[in-house]
């Protein structure tokens, strides 16, 4: 069975998602930021700070490889997953690709300003970086997915539940 692949902005909740429905479905669960601090064996944050960004994309490249090659997983990937090409492709190959949308004012309320995430860390204004990054990547985004689901305020089971019955709509 296609992989299940969750993309979207920080803190749509992909993560969560995932988990919530891999447990659901029976399957096996891969973040590929986890995937990422495991084989580096330093947090993403570290990566930023010692290797740069550019690294971190190689890295990010390799592990998005590796997990396109397996099937019947669910798939959290980084927010910016999508800006190389070569990673939609790889996992479009056999992954059927689910966005997950927020409005900024809740990604805001979502990502902790403690920095963990590298590249909103120190932003004066939290709010128009998030809306800067956003419009970046909109088009990318949009292009990537095969669907849409909007997780303003709602339980990660209802997202979940939702994602279920739309892959079922599809069959
Ligand atoms: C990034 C998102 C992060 C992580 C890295 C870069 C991005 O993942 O991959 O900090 O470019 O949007 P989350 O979307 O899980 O926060």
């Amino acid at each position: 069975m296609s992989n299940i692949v969750l993309i979207g902005f920080m803190g749509t909740g992909k993560t969560a998602v995932g988990r919530t429905l891999a447990r659901r479905l029976g399957r096996v669960f891969i973040d590929t930021d986890e995937e990422i601090e495991k084989s580096a064996g330093i947090t993403i944050r570290e990566i930023f700070r010692r290797y740069g960004q550019e690294y971190f994309r190689s890295l990010e490249k390799e592990v998005v490889n590796k997990v396109s090659s397996f099937d019947n997983l669910v798939i959290a990937t980084g927010g910016g997953v999508v800006l190389e090409p070569a990673n939609v492709t790889a996992l479009k190959s056999n992954g059927i690709m689910i966005l997950l949308r927020c409005s900024p004012e809740v990604i805001l309320k979502r990502v902790d300003a403690a920095g963990s995430r590298p590249l909103l860390a120190g932003a004066k204004d939290l709010k128009g970086r998030i809306k800067e990054l956003l419009s970046q990547r909109e088009a990318a985004y949009a292009r990537a997915a095969d669907f849409e689901v909007v997780v303003e305020g709602e339980d990660l089971e209802a997202v979940a539940v939702r994602i279920i019955e739309l892959l079922k709509e599809r069959e």
